[in-house]
């Protein structure tokens, strides 16, 4: 009896015991399929949003030094734009001043990014009259490093600039904007460490990938619409060198619903960088 009684009891706390241990197991299997199935979730909507990488590897890099001379040749045919400048054409049609415009072209930024990486090569997407490139010349001069600065800008402005820019001249509806810019640069004294590259931002970048020319700072400062600074940067970023930079301007433009923000912001999700703020500059880390 007393044997039957135990075994009585001993399975009727086991039951209890298998119980307690059901209640506390299950609501932590449904917790740990919940995340697995969150966890599940987040990882496939990465790797849906990581097939819009870009893909293209660039040339192996070319030295530094060469490079300059790489970009005259093969953009310039050997000449530099600024041989025999201003053309008779031009010449009395370009003003001479001290006094570059520009937006943000002065901001911490570039300081605080000059400083750090210590650049051998600057790309600038975005150059319009040359202040912030200027501006750079001028810091890394400062900073006794010999560093060059391309300026990829199409010379054509946007459409309607003209409104504020009445002192650039026009030449049978053409504005010299890319004069007045070789004008600035000539004034400033620096031919020697900023060149133009006078073309689309997409044609510039690409063939910079193909020529091998990298850089230590890529600044992205050209159109604003989203389209535009999603194709820039995502080709800026393909030609940076170990240890370099890529940053622009304008992080909190309004336009449509601040759009490069919203670029830059995708664009740091996908490579899973971050995006850290100098002022009106946004800055991938
Ligand atoms: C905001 S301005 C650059 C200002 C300059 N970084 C500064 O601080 O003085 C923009 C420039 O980008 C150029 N631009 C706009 N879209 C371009 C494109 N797709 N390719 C090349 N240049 C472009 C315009 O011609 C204009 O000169």
């Amino acid at each position: 009896m007393k044997r039957k009684h135990n075994k009585r009891l001993s399975s009727s706390s086991s039951l209890s015991f298998t119980n307690t241990i059901l209640k506390t197991v299950k609501p932590a299997a449904y917790f740990t399929l919940l995340l697995l199935t969150y966890t599940l979730g987040y990882l496939s909507h990465h790797s849906d949003l990581d097939s819009f990488r870009v893909e293209t590897q660039c040339v192996e890099p070319i030295p530094p030094e060469n490079t300059r001379q790489t970009l005259i040749d093969l953009i310039f045919n050997g000449t530099s734009p600024f041989t025999d400048f201003p053309p008779p054409h031009a010449a009395d049609k370009l003003y001479r001043s001290n006094k570059v415009k520009g937006w943000g072209s002065n901001n911490a930024v570039f300081e605080n990014l000059i400083r750090k990486v210590k650049p051998e090569i600057i790309v600038e997407v975005g150059t319009f009259l040359g202040a912030s490139a200027l501006h750079m010349a001028e810091l890394t001069q400062r900073l006794g490093l010999k560093t060059q600065i391309y300026c990829i800008d199409d010379f054509r402005g946007w459409a309607g600039f003209r409104e504020q820019f009445k002192n650039i001249a026009i030449l049978n509806g053409d504005v010299l904007l890319y004069y007045q810019f070789l004008q600035n640069v000539v004034t400033f004294n620096q031919t020697g460490s900023i060149l133009p590259l006078p073309f689309s931002s997409e044609q510039a970048l690409i063939k910079l990938c193909e020529w091998g020319v990298w850089a230590d700072l890529v600044e992205i400062d050209a159109s604003h619409e989203f389209l535009s600074v999603w194709a820039d940067i995502n080709r800026g970023f393909l030609i940076i060198r170990p240890g370099g930079v890529i940053f622009g301007h304008d992080y909190f433009f309004p336009g449509d619903n601040r759009e490069v923000k919203r670029a830059v912001d995708l664009f740091a999700k996908i490579h899973h960088l971050k995006v850290k703020i100098d002022g009106e500059h946004w800055i991938l880390i």
